[in-house]
């Protein structure tokens, strides 16, 4: 599946709202689904910060290239209302899943490696920090429904730490190509 073709599809889907069973769905076939060597092609990079893109986005559902370089992270974040799936297109990541404690404080739980072809999912009740601990690029590609308009930030990347405000923070990069 090319991007346009991904876009045409999404374009089909039902407004407003993709519900996390049609999310499943369509990433039920990725990556092989996918055309993944033109998609990565459209990736940036800069050392800067993680680099992403929004590829399409409707009031029900966006998708969003990112470019990781060695070193880079996501802060700690919840996904507001947003279900999300993730496909690793090239190099990895590393997911840190962090645990709610009684307070409102979050605690490290668990490490996950997600390698070249690996698909994990996101919940609005996902607390997690993502970070590249690889040594070359890295793309991914994610699908969130409905649009990640709200996430709960965490101070902090060790231990424990509290939320630190609640609402969109834009990336050190990101841009629309539509
Ligand atoms: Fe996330």
């Amino acid at each position: 599946m090319s991007l346009r073709e991904l876009d045409m599809l999404l374009g089909r889907l039902p407004p407003p709202r993709m519900r996390p069973e049609d999310l499943d769905a369509l990433a039920a076939g990725w990556p092989e689904a996918l055309d993944r060597a033109r998609i990565v092609g459209r990736a940036r990079f800069s050392d800067q910060g993680y680099c992403r893109d929004i590829l399409h986005r409707t009031a029900g559902w966006e998708v969003l290239l990112v470019g990781w370089l060695p070193g880079q992270r996501s802060a700690p974040h919840g996904h507001g209302e947003s279900f999300g799936v993730t496909c690793l297109l090239e190099g990895a990541l590393t997911e840190v899943v962090y645990r709610l404690a009684p307070g409102g404080q979050v605690m490290r739980a668990e490490r996950h490696v997600h390698r070249a072809g690996s698909v994990f999912r996101e919940q609005p009740h996902t607390i997690h920090h993502v970070e590249h601990t690889g040594r070359s690029r890295t793309i991914s590609l994610h699908l969130y429904a409905p649009p990640l308009e709200r996430m709960e930030l965490y101070e902090g990347s060790t231990g424990t730490s509290h939320p630190r405000a609640s609402g969109r923070r834009e990336p050190k990069r990101s841009t629309s190509v539509r």
